[in-house]
């Protein structure tokens, strides 16, 4: 198994993208700490990994805040000893004009998209150089790329995970810490699946757009996380995987 002995954590756990994180990096060996605002949720998909016949443990943490972040790291050191993989994945979006968004919308898509991959990589980064190891994954957005209308609060927080990423890359090479982000297209979530009921028409037309006309599936973004956690990876840092069935390498379709 490829991540035989590491330990994971992976934030936002309890559902959608973050659970298929969870469980790809639980398959392959790894010890998971589900984190999420929800505990619930995280402690389901925790049972759903000791299901696994692995060690996995939820553990509630909000994560643009920065107490709870450390008393996450401190938690997960408690628990596992140490932490090899921290997958950023938390994330809210909510699609609003610039003319109607409010000054709170725009801060919590920047406290909890933005800060809270911030916050975390700093508290988890700090172990990761004393202990000459680390893979960061950030979870960006296809939006980073190819940019819809009222996204401007979720899109301006993911363009800056983007280069909170490269930096971190080039920050942390010398400690054998590699920083790579994800941006995933239109995944099958059940935030996506409600979107779509609301606004069948915008849906209708990015789907048209689509190459692959898909949706991806959560457990697809697992792999990719999969991948840049893993060995094989060892050579990527600072570079961002766009899986998306081709939405954003297109002008028009
Ligand atoms: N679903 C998509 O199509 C899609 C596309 C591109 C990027 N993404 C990104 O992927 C990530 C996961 O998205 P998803 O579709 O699975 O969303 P989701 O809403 O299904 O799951 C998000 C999880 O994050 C948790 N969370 C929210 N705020 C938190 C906080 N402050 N602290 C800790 N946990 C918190 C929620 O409780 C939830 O379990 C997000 O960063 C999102 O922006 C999703």
């Amino acid at each position: 198994m490829k991540l035989e002995d590491k330990v994971a954590v992976v934030t936002g756990a309890g559902q959608g993208i973050g659970r298929a994180i969870a469980l790809a990096l639980a398959r392959e060996g790894a010890r998971v700490v589900t984190t999420d605002i929800d505990l619930p949720s995280a402690q389901q998909t925790a049972d759903e990994i000791r299901a696994l016949a692995r060690p996995a443990l939820a553990i509630k943490a909000d994560v643009s805040r920065s107490a709870e972040v450390s008393q996450l790291v401190r938690q997960t050191l408690e628990a596992f000893g140490k932490v090899d993989i921290l997958v950023n994945n938390a994330g809210i979006d909510q699609i609003v004009s610039v003319r109607d968004t409010t000054e709170a919308q725009w801060d919590a898509h920047m406290d909890v998209n933005l800060k809270g991959p911030f916050l975390c990589s700093q508290a988890f980064g700090e172990h990761m150089i004393k202990q000459k190891y680390g893979r960061i994954i950030n979870i960006a957005s296809v939006v980073v790329h190819r940019t819809p209308p009222g996204q401007a609060a979720y899109g301006a927080s993911k363009a800056g995970v983007i280069i909170l990423t490269r930096v971190l890359a080039i920050e942390w090479a010398r400690h054998n810490i590699n920083v790579n982000s994800v941006s995933p297209g239109m995944v099958r979530t059940p935030l996506i699946e409600k979107a779509q009921q609301e606004n069948p028409r915008l849906f209708d037309k990015w789907w048209e757009s689509i190459p692959q006309r898909r949706f991806i599936e959560p457990g697809e973004i697992g792999n990719a996380v999969l991948f840049l956690a893993s060995p094989e990876a060892d050579a990527i840092t600072g570079a961002n995987l766009v899986v998306d069935g081709g939405a954003s390498a297109i002008w028009s379709y």
